[in-house]
């Protein structure tokens, strides 16, 4: 099984990524990490709580960075993650609390109990991945794998022209990553907006798994309007839940082996260029994003 660590800033697609990992068999979720960026990170590790409540999932929660390494810290994203983080469902205060060790400390000490075995999977700003690699030198060789969701190499932003939110919210920390020379595979608005979820979609798997697809279909109300409003389109991107199949299924992607430039400044900053110089990492390109939508939706087929 795919030991792994989820680090996350829940937000509507965080959920269905972490319940994806809930879900599949062949992952072992050890943990989940947590950061600013759709939220604070304060209602991120609320909601992270809440997540492995709802899913069963006795796993720690640790928080993490409440903002960027080195950029202003930008407002939370409530006009696409609502208010609360799960489109207009209310807050609800979960019945356990965050463990004592912050996200950077678990990060490394996880990596250290599993040398070359552990994934982590961020899912939002990597600023608790940095924050690792310069808490402990041996993180990066100890990592079997870090699968970021963020960037886009060929495709325009979406938060502005130039960027994609999570490496838009801390491109020094991204930058930091690259340069540690760690095994990073990049899942970018290149393959995230190949394919669409759709109100249909999450209608299904509401009935197949009123649990935690009825959770989902709820809170994705909110983060299709926002896509129909302001993209013009019927569906959302499946941006964080790809992370986690690429983690597991690859194969199911194309990737370009080279190194990426993250601009730190101006009106492109955060801005994913792949480059000629510097630590080679794996971008996906392109990929059968039908069957990982399959994969991502499938997993909602067979509740416990
Ligand atoms: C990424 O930004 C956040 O809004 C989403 O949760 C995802 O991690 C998409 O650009
Ligand atoms: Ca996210």
């Amino acid at each position: 099984r795919l030991k792994m660590v989820i680090d996350t800033d829940p937000g509507v697609d965080d959920a269905m990524a972490v319940f994806f990992a809930a879900r599949t068999p062949q992952i072992d979720l050890l943990a989940l990490t947590t950061v600013f960026g759709n939220v604070t990170v304060e209602t991120a590790t609320r909601n992270a709580l809440h997540l492995c409540e709802m899913a069963g999932l006795d796993i720690p929660v640790a928080q993490g960075a409440a903002g960027p390494l080195a950029r202003a810290p930008s407002p939370p994203s409530a006009h696409v993650h609502g208010a609360e983080g799960f489109g207009d469902l209310p807050a609800v205060a979960p019945a356990r609390r965050a463990v004592a060790e912050d996200a950077a400390d678990l990060l490394c000490r996880l990596a250290r109990e599993h040398p070359g075995a552990l994934t982590v999977c961020a899912i939002g700003p990597i600023t608790n991945v940095a924050e690792a690699i310069r808490r402990d030198p041996a993180f990066a060789r100890n990592v079997a794998r870090i699968v970021f969701m963020g960037g886009a190499a060929w495709v325009p932003g979406n938060v502005t022209p130039h960027a994609e939110a999570n490496t838009w919210n801390d491109p020094h920390a991204l930058t930091e990553v690259l340069a540690s020379g760690a095994p990073v595979v990049m899942v970018g608005l290149d393959v995230t907006m190949r394919v669409l979820c759709t109100a249909q979609d999450f209608a299904r798997i509401a009935r197949t798994d009123p649990h935690l697809g009825g959770f989902l279909d709820r809170a994705s109300r909110f983060y299709l309007d926002f896509y129909r409003n302001v993209a013009g389109v019927e569906g959302c991107g499946l941006h964080d839940p790809a992370a986690i199949v690429a983690a597991l299924r690859p194969d199911l992607f194309r990737m370009r082996r080279t190194a990426l430039s993250v601009a730190l400044d101006g009106a492109e900053i955060g801005r994913t260029r792949p480059v000629d110089d510097g630590p080679p990492i794996d971008i996906c390109e392109d990929g059968d994003m039908e069957a990982v939508k399959a994969l991502f939706l499938a997993a909602f087929d067979r509740p416990d």
